[in-house]
């Protein structure tokens, strides 16, 4: 999952970059959020992830790292898109579906949590 995982992270970094861009030119920041967690979730945090997924490929290769990939992949784009469009129609209904999202990601992260105490170890 490491290569995936780094590989998949700069595809947030691009959209949170441009998105920060067009903030900057636009001088409307109200998209704020969604720019600062696209970066720091997907971008920042994935590319750690995905780091020490390389270095330690038990942990990478585990069902832990599978689920952790999957579920973060899945509540993020959920969690970001949801927000922007609530942000931008200003349709507090899609509060309910940013919650799954960040759900999806909050159990993504316990997952991870336990794969690195379970799965990473000093390298003989
Ligand atoms: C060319 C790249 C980037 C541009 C042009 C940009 C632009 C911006 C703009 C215009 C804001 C809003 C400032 C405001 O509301 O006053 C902002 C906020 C923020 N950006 Fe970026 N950004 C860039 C890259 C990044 C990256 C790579 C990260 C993180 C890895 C990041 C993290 C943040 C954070 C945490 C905030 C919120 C700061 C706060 O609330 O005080 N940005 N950025
Ligand atoms: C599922 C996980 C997360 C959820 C649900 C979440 C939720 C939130 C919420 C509700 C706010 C306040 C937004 C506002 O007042 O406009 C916020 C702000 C912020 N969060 Fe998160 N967060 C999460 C993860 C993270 C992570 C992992 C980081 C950093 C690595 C982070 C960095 C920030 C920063 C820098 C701000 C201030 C942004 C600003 O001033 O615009 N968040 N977050």
């Amino acid at each position: 999952m490491g290569i995936k995982l780094i590989k998949i992270s700069t595809i947030y970094f691009l959209i949170g970059v441009a998105l920060g861009y067009g903030m900057s030119i636009s001088h409307i920041y109200a998209l704020s959020p969604v720019h600062v967690h696209i970066n720091l979730l997907g971008w920042t945090a994935l590319t750690l992830a995905g780091i020490v997924y390389y270095l330690f490929p038990g942990a990478g290769n585990s069902k832990l790292g599978k689920w952790h990939f999957w579920l973060h992949n899945l509540g993020l784009p959920i969690m970001m898109g949801s927000l922007a469009v609530m942000i931008v129609t200003k349709n507090e209904a899609l509060a309910a579906s940013t919650a799954v999202g960040a759900s999806l990601v909050m159990i993504s992260v316990v997952l991870f949590t336990i794969n690195i105490w379970k799965n990473v170890k000093p390298k003989n």
